[in-house]
């Protein structure tokens, strides 16, 4: 089997608050909800990609906290692996200016009023104990 291509998601936390991005293109996923990111590039360090996604996509100055346990299968050859996130002080607010035309910080309480990817609700389910523990 040939080697998987990483897609890095990132679980970007901010006051007890994560934030969840609606995709508008391909037609396929548009209107269903993600962990904002994307391919890691040949050579790239996957917690680099995640920054670089993080400023294409949302254009926040954003760092990696940690590798949440697992990877789940996407569509071959691609794989999800996800770290929770913060945005670094100063960082400007999200915004959706690539593949998303939505965002929301949905607390523990909304996390699951959004449609999300099927295969992102493993990832935000193993993510939902953080969210009560990052502090509001
Ligand atoms: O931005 P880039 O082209 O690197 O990647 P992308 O189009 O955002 O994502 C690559 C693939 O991973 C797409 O097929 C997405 O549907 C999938 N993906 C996903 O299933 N869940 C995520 N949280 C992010 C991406």
């Amino acid at each position: 089997m040939a080697d998987p291509i990483v897609v890095v998601g990132a679980a970007l936390l901010d006051g007890g608050r994560l934030l969840a991005a609606r995709r508008s293109a391909p037609a396929d996923l548009a209107g269903r909800w993600e962990l904002p990111g994307g391919k890691v590039e040949p050579g790239e360090r996957p917690e680099d990609a995640l920054v670089r996604e993080l400023r294409e996509e949302l254009g926040i100055d954003a760092d990696p906290v940690e590798r949440v346990p697992g990877q789940w299968p996407l569509r071959a050859p691609y794989v999800l692996r996800v770290w929770t996130a913060r945005l670094r002080p100063g960082s400007p607010a999200p915004r959706p200016l690539q593949d998303h035309d939505e965002l929301r910080w949905l607390t523990p309480a909304e996390l699951w009023d959004v449609p999300w990817l099927d295969q992102d609700v493993p990832a935000v389910r193993d993510v939902a104990p953080r969210l009560t523990a990052a502090g509001r």
